[in-house]
């Protein structure tokens, strides 16, 4: 598994060392996805019997997952990048404030653990770089569902008043279609008793992966995928095994990177139906795209501007914003990139601008006026997508750059280094014992940066 980071120390010491303007070659192997394995892991609080997951992407956010669940009483065997999950024994007790904050998808257990003993107890995720993030949709689908909610000293209390009782089915409209919340309410319905509809539900593949691995245990979902999911509540579910579906972010990271560099590579195993409105626009601002199966092929040409707003599965990922931004930065004409879903999502332009790239932001939409080249720099990834971003940036310039924030990119990119120096990029991490204070570093961006540390995602 990738090595634990501490923060302070992991920011301090670690940086990807990129020469820039070579082209990628070749084929990437795409891990399996973060947002679905972070979720089912959470799911299997749902059995006393062991679930087996495969596919699981080697990632710090995993790392930080797994301890959690051991946290509560959960085993956990891992051999390469398959883990076997047995929650047979779980005690259940107040999540340690520092393991959840780190981690938003750690707030998804309450759902299990209320709906499988009657209690939890999560501390509040917390917001991070992105947004607020909050949970208010979260906890009124659970109210509705029959839970006590109490929210105190930032711990959130849920419990079923009647001791030994269960959740009771019912209709649920979200008023945002939140990815997080929808999960939370499925598996919350799945040992509620009877039926719960759930309107406005989000509909990202990971949900219903997460729905795939709960009907394997023995739940009763139906139409997930779409906008209103019914759940019939049962009386128990039994373990299974499941194959986590590929990481339609990082493929898409890879193809952006491709595109941004005119390169042609192919990226498996993907889902292609999963990236379509990616593919869209790819093809939209001038790349080739090919489907063979479950490979995607792209050929990077001349890129033209075109403007992006992201939006809710099926819409363009807010995930891959922040890297299509950077692609943008050189295209021909004028491109309008619109941040739809998170309030906060346009850290990286700052740095792409001191790239040279020309780009003003008003009320979340980017105006990015295409240049003709950027110049690398030595910066600091402030979450996990501007981090990617950064290094699209830094192989589109000519010159050498220094990419700090690792410890966001370790969280969902597995070997990122690694898979791009196959593809025939010049890029190492440098693990150097230097101080960040030294005066050396050009921009005050990564002073200000370094004493801020991680956010959750
Ligand atoms: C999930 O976050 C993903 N994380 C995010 O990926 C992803 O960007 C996001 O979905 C949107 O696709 C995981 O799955 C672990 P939301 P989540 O609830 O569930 C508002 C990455 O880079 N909202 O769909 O937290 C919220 O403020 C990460 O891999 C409420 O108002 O996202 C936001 O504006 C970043 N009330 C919008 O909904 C709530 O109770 C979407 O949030 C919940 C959310």
């Amino acid at each position: 598994m990738v090595c634990e980071s501490n923060n302070k120390s992991y920011l301090k010491s670690q940086n990807l060392k990129i020469i820039g303007g070579s082209t990628l070659r070749g084929e990437v192997k795409i891990s399996g996805a973060k947002n679905s394995a972070l979720v089912l892991l959470a799911g299997s609080l749902l059995t006393d019997e062991k679930i087996i997951l495969d596919n699981v992407p080697l990632l710090t956010d995993i790392e930080k997952m797994c301890k959690i669940l051991k946290n509560l009483g959960v085993k956990l065997t891992t051999n390469d990048h398959q883990l076997t999950i047995d929650s047979t024994h779980v005690s259940i007790k107040e999540l340690p404030y520092e393991l959840v904050h780190g981690l938003r998808a750690s707030f998804f257990c309450i759902g299990p653990l209320l709906s499988r003993f009657g209690e939890a107890s999560i501390p509040l995720p917390g917001g991070c770089n992105i947004g607020k993030r909050p949970i208010n949709e979260h906890i009124n689908g659970l109210k509705a569902l029959g839970a006590d909610i109490l929210i105190e000293k930032e711990i959130v209390k849920a419990r079923i008043l009647k001791k030994g009782s269960r959740l009771n089915g019912s209709n649920i409209k979200l008023n945002c279609p939140s990815v997080g919340a929808t999960e939370t309410l499925i598996m919350a319905a799945c040992l509620a008793k009877g039926r719960t509809v759930i309107e406005n539900a989000a509909r990202e593949p990971e949900i219903q992966d997460l729905c795939q691995m709960l009907n394997k245990m023995g739940a009763k979902i139906y139409d997930s995928g779409k906008e209103k999911i019914i759940i019939d509540g049962v009386q128990k579910l039994h373990g299974c095994s499941h194959k986590v579906i590929p990481d339609r972010i990082e493929a898409g990271t890879f193809l952006i990177a491709a595109a941004a560099t005119s390169s042609s590579i192919s990226v498996s195993p993907v889902i292609p139906s999963h990236l379509e409105a990616l593919l869209n626009k790819l093809e939209e601002s001038g790349s080739k795209v090919l489907i063979k199966g479950n490979s995607i092929s792209i050929k990077g040409k001349k890129i033209k501007a075109v403007d992006v707003e992201t939006a809710p599965f099926p819409g363009f990922p807010t995930d891959l914003q922040a890297p299509f931004t950077a692609l943008m930065t050189v295209a021909k004409g004028r491109s309008k990139i619109s941040e739809t879903i998170f309030e906060n999502r346009m850290n990286h332009v700052e740095h792409l601008n001191q790239m040279g790239s020309s780009i003003l932001v008003k009320n979340n939409v980017a105006y990015i006026e295409g240049v003709n080249e950027l110049r690398g720099e030595t910066l600091v990834g402030s979450d996990l997508r501007s981090a990617a971003a950064l290094i699209i940036a830094a192989l589109i310039s000519k010159t050498t750059s220094h990419i700090y924030g690792l410890e966001h990119l370790d969280r969902g990119y597995e070997n990122f280094e690694v898979k791009l120096s196959n593809m025939g990029v010049e890029i190492i991490r440098e693990i150097t014992e230097k101080n960040n204070s030294d005066s050396n570093y050009k921009s005050s961006v990564i002073k200000e940066k370094i004493s801020t540390g991680v956010n959750a995602a």
